[in-house]
Order: C-alpha cells, then sequence, then structure tokens
C-alpha cells in the first residue's frame, strides 16, 4: 500500500506503519490511507518521528474536533496547549507519589476509553512521546473488538443492546475520593451509551465501556459493576493486549470506540511526558448509533 511496510502489533489487533514522515501527512497526501489502516487495525504505531506539534494538532484534526476539556479554565486570550500527560510540574520537578495529580495519572492506570464521560466521546488519542523513563511506563492497549469477537454468546447477551452510564468522577473515585471531588471530574453530566459500538465503516462490533462506566441498564448497581468489571477482564486477557513500551519519537493513534487503554506504573522520581491529543466522534464514525435514552430512573 504505497510504499508502506505493514507490521501487525499483536496476533488480534494494531500495525506498526513503516516507511512514513508523518511530517509528510496531509487531508490529501497519505491520511486517506491512515484513516483506512485507522478502520481496519484499530491501533497505528509509528517509530522514530520528528513530528511538531502543528503536525500533530494537524493529522488529529483530520480525524475529528480537537478535544478541549479546560477550553473553560483558561483566561481570556490564552492559547489552546496541546495537553501533556506528565509527572514533571511547571518548575521542572516530578510529582509526589501520592499527590492528587499522581493519583490521577495512577487513575489512568484503570482501564477505560477516553472521553466516555463527555457529551463528545473520543474517536481517537494521538499521542508522541517526549520523555521516557529507564523502566516502565508502557500504555496497554486492549482490543474490545477482537474481545468481543472472541466472547462467549451467553456473556454477549448479558450486556448486548443495553445502554451502560459513564460518569468521570467514578473512575477517581476508585483511586481517592478526595481526588474524585475535584471540580474538574464534575463538568459534565452522565453519559449514556449503548454498550456495543459498531464501526459504520466495516460493520465490526466491539464492546463499548470504560473505567468511568457505573451502572448497567437492567441491572442493580453492584450486579452491574461486577458484570463490568468481568467483561474488562475479559476484554484485557493477554490475546488481546499489545502492550507500548514508548521510545521517544514514537507516535500511537488507536481507536477509542474499538481498544480499550491504561498507563503503567514507573518509578515516579523519574520524568515520563507525552503530549496527548483527542479528536472527538462524529455522526460518520457512528455516534448516533450509541446515543441511548436518558434513563428514567437513577440507581442511586
Ligand atoms: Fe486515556
Amino acid at each position: 500500500m504505497s510504499g508502506f511496510d505493514l507490521v501487525p502489533l499483536s496476533p488480534t489487533f494494531g500495525v506498526e506503519v513503516r516507511g512514513v514522515d508523518l511530517m509528510d501527512v496531509t487531508a490529501e497526501r497519505f491520511f486517506p490511507i491512515l484513516r483506512a489502516l485507522f478502520e481496519e487495525h484499530s491501533a497505528l504505531l509509528f517509530r522514530d518521528q520528528n513530528m511538531t506539534p502543528g503536525k500533530h494538532l494537524e493529522i488529529a484534526g483530520l480525524f475529528g474536533p480537537i478535544e478541549d476539556r479546560k477550553s473553560d479554565e483558561r483566561k481570556s486570550g490564552e492559547a489552546f496547549r496541546i495537553p501533556e500527560v506528565t509527572n514533571i510540574g511547571e518548575d521542572g520537578s516530578t510529582s509526589g507519589e501520592m499527590d492528587l495529580h499522581t493519583l490521577n495519572l495512577k487513575a489512568n492506570f484503570l482501564w477505560h476509553s477516553d472521553s466516555t464521560f463527555m457529551p463528545t466521546p473520543a474517536l481517537i488519542n494521538m499521542i508522541t512521546a517526549k520523555v521516557v523513563p529507564s523502566t516502565g511506563g508502557a500504555t496497554e492497549l486492549a482490543s474490545t473488538r477482537a474481545a468481543w469477537a472472541g466472547m462467549p454468546g451467553d456473556m454477549k447477551a448479558r450486556v448486548r443492546g443495553r445502554g451502560v452510564r459513564h460518569r468521570y468522577s467514578h473512575s477517581r473515585a476508585k483511586i481517592s475520593a478526595e481526588l474524585a471531588r475535584l471540580p474538574m471530574f464534575h463538568k459534565w453530566p452522565d453519559q449514556h451509551w449503548n454498550s456495543v459500538w459498531t464501526n459504520p465503516v466495516n460493520g465490526r462490533e466491539a464492546l463499548y465501556i470504560a473505567s468511568h462506566a457505573f451502572a448497567v441498564d437492567g441491572y442493580g448497581e453492584a450486579e452491574g459493576e461486577a458484570l463490568l468489571d468481568e467483561l474488562t477482564a475479559f476484554c484485557s486477557r493477554p490475546r488481546y493486549v499489545y502492550s507500548h513500551d514508548w521510545s521517544v519519537g514514537d507516535v500511537m493513534i488507536w481507536d477509542q470506540r474499538a481498544v480499550m487503554h491504561r498507563g503503567t506504573p514507573w518509578p515516579y522520581g523519574e520524568p515520563r511526558k507525552l503530549a496527548s491529543l483527542c479528536a472527538g466522534a462524529g455522526d460518520s464514525d457512528g455516534l448516533p448509533s450509541i446515543r441511548m435514552p436518558r434513563p428514567p430512573v437513577d440507581p442511586e
């Protein structure tokens, strides 16, 4: 395909794309091929890239509108900055293991899809590694498309067709009650998404859940949570997981509709910095098909 080499990342999903300089990607040049690979393989890895922040924004923006969770926090005239997943503070020091910033990073160690708690959930996350620790700090991806395809029918039947409710503070509460109380985790009302997201391009189904999910329609609170835990455990079986050890210059793009992900620990005294952009899902990505009506009764 246009001189690209594709190397599988795992037996079930994901490819490394060799032979492309992301600086050469534009809407007309290469992007249509990348988009097709994304639909097919769910996760794309590019190594040894020298991508500028501007190109990062441009390519992510070709997938959908760039997500901007902090628009309400910026002062007027303050420009959008590409979000960083990092333990490096403004003064250059690393954050302490138990401070709230680090606890929030630890909440990202729970399997999730990005922004399922927002009115427009993410279609992609596009991450590039800027600073990597000597050990640890991998990002792990789990294909909920491959897992759904391999899931026993009786297990699927317990969740298929049901709405799942998502709340940002729910995933934070699993780590720390104090963390979950921060206003930044209460900006959006609960979201209610179908448990299965069908890719409109190829018809492939994927389970759509996350650490932010707190209730499944038709189940009581504890029963719903237990089902979500069981489904997450199934999806994160080794055969559905790719674990990526970052090198500086690596770029990964993955499909939030069909892949969950999590961070993994590293020595917190060591700096780590990833630049991370999400782009939102839209109508042509199948978003209308997962919208569920607001549930009439709150289980709480
Ligand atoms: Fe994430």
